[in-house]
């Protein structure tokens, strides 16, 4: 079987404040992480000379990335976060507060629900299909950093989740999902790095 390791960048300035979106750096848990994430991928892969790691083209999963050495490095916008539109930047509690029907419309249907001027969940998906198209073509293990959203859809994907769920789909922060494509099916593990 050959590994598919997903994870999201370190936690961001942004996650810090409750924001969505963006393009903030790290914070200092996040610095932690990707530390740690580069020794993990490092010991994982060690014999694994044909690996590749993928990040989206935001700055978190590319400063995410930053110390894992010897393998190369390739961005795809694909990758990129669920766009929030109109509400990129804001916290939960503000869209709820100055965009009330915006935020019913997407509490009723997370899958479909378009930001204003940005993307939904069924967009993300759509978007993401050359991605997985060379994930399948790959021979050897990828490392994906990439975002909640996108990683939620990814995941989904090779385990086979109905599109319904995707919206809801727990990808915590700071943990390695570790999925095989074998012959007989899908094989998954979870590595937490930190708390
Ligand atoms: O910034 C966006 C989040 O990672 C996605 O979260 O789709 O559950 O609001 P959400």
């Amino acid at each position: 079987p050959r590994p598919i390791l997903l994870t999201r960048h370190g936690e961001s300035r942004f996650n810090v404040r409750g924001r969505i979106g963006g393009d903030s750096a790290l914070s200092e848990a996040g610095e932690l992480y990707k530390k740690k994430l580069a020794k993990f991928v490092e010991k994982r892969l060690k014999s694994e000379r044909a690996a590749c790691i993928w990040t989206s083209t935001l700055q978190r999963t590319i400063l995410t990335a930053g110390p894992i050495v010897g393998f190369p490095k390739i961005q795809w916008r694909a990758l990129d976060e669920i766009n929030a539109g109109v509400c990129d930047g804001m916290t939960y509690e503000e869209i709820k507060k100055n965009m009330p029907a915006e935020y019913e419309s997407r509490c009723k249907d997370k899958l479909r629900y378009r930001y204003p001027r940005g993307e939904s969940y069924l967009d993300v998906i759509q978007r993401l299909e050359p991605v997985i198209i060379e994930l399948e073509r790959q021979r050897a293990p990828v490392v994906v950093i990439s975002h909640q959203a996108v990683l939620r859809a990814l995941y989904a994907y090779f385990t086979d989740r109905p599109l319904q769920e995707i919206p809801d789909i727990e990808v915590p922060l700071h943990t390695i999902i570790e999925i095989n494509l074998g012959v007989t099916g899908v094989e998954e593990k979870r590595y937490k790095l930190m708390d």
